[in-house]
């Protein structure tokens, strides 16, 4: 059988099943072309010069690596002038991206992580891009960010792109979730995996275990617990896997199930956490969702919380339905 581009299978979804709009398969076309084209950078490294500190610093204070502008450039300059955006939200911008008035404008918001696990840049490690699309409302003429402060639940279109030892772009419309590898002879994703599913269960954890001084007791208790393996209450030995890109541990557990965890932490109380809600936690928790399993902030439904601004953070808890419900759990008891 021949193989399926990202072209054809969303043309599919638009003609067959009625799932998206041409302006949605447009964008999200788009998104796939400006993630071939950071892939291709990242694969140079050093010989590209695209590896280092750019020397600067974006709006949540983190110092910004050259990879952090060129993804966020490229997400901008092919997404601007379709028509099918009526602005952008991005980590490394401090307010929206309106679309100039040169170029039309469309119904959609797109967010994006350009450059997500930018430590592991340098290093070789897997990297990737997040995205996350909602539409525009469309009570009144204009955009401003209060139109991007919109629950998880309204997103309609969400993915990522990892850029690891293969570059797979991971997309959900609201119909399951599917996989597309890119083919670099052929310049094309092509889909390689449909109806991604999650198991239920599972024995590996992801968490960034230097914290544990800082963490919650609900936290605390669950990994304990894991650690305490076969002789301990949860009656297994646990395996721990921990890249630091997101998307690379979002990616390990769409293939074989898992949990990972950002909690919020003692370090910085004020904040929720360290991830963002509105181009992180979100998409990834709807993809997450699509295939079976579940994404908290270890109380509610990362989908159903409302945003109050545009970088805002939030705790995140995501994978295998069963461990997720048992941190959820575990904090809900403590707090009672
Ligand atoms: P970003 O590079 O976009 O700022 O995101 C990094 C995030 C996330 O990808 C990862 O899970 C986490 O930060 C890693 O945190 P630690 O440095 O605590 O490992
Ligand atoms: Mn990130
Ligand atoms: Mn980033």
């Amino acid at each position: 059988m021949s193989k399926i581009s990202l072209t054809r299978y969303l043309v599919e979804q638009q003609r067959v099943d009625g799932h998206i709009p041409s302006q949605l398969r447009l964008l999200i076309e788009v998104v796939a072309r400006a993630c071939k084209r950071i892939s291709h950078a990242v694969n140079k490294g050093a010989l590209g010069d695209v590896l280092g500190t750019a020397g600067s610093e974006n709006v949540q204070g983190e110092v910004q690596k050259k990879l952090d502008i060129i993804a966020n450039e490229v997400l901008i300059e092919a997404n601007e002038w379709g028509g099918h955006l009526a602005a952008m939200a991005s980590e490394e911008m401090d307010g929206i991206y309106l679309v100039p008035n040169r170029y039309p404008q469309g119904e959609y918001l797109l967010l994006f992580d350009p450059l997500d696990g930018s430590s592991n840049i340098d290093v070789n490690v897997s990297i990737g891009t997040i995205f996350s699309v909602l539409k525009k409302p469309e009570d009144h003429a204009g955009v401003s960010e209060q139109d991007f402060l919109q629950c998880g639940n309204r997103q309609v279109a969400a993915g990522y792109c990892v850029y690891g030892p293969q570059t797979t772009l991971v997309l959900t419309v609201g119909d399951g979730v599917a996989m597309f590898t890119l083919d670099r002879e052929q310049g094309s994703f092509f889909l390689t995996q449909e109806n991604v599913r999650i198991p239920e269960d599972t024995r590996e954890f992801a968490i960034n275990m230097s914290n544990v001084r800082h963490w919650d007791a609900p936290v605390k208790r669950y990994i304990d617990e894991c650690l305490a393996g076969k002789e301990g209450p949860r009656g297994k030995d646990f395996n721990m896997r921990w890249v630091a890109s997101m998307v690379a541990d979002v990616h390990r557990i769409l293939t074989r199930g898992g949990i990972f965890m950002y909690p919020w932490d003692k370090r910085e109380p004020d904040k929720p956490g360290k991830l963002r809600l509105m181009y992180e936690a979100n998409p990834m928790g709807w993809l997450i969702e699509q295939a079976g399993g579940a994404a908290t902030d270890a109380r509610q439904r990362i989908l159903d919380i409302q945003p109050q601004k545009l970088h805002e953070r939030v705790s995140v808890v995501l994978g295998s339905k069963n461990e997720v419900e048992r941190v959820t759990r575990y904090h809900t008891e403590a707090s009672k």
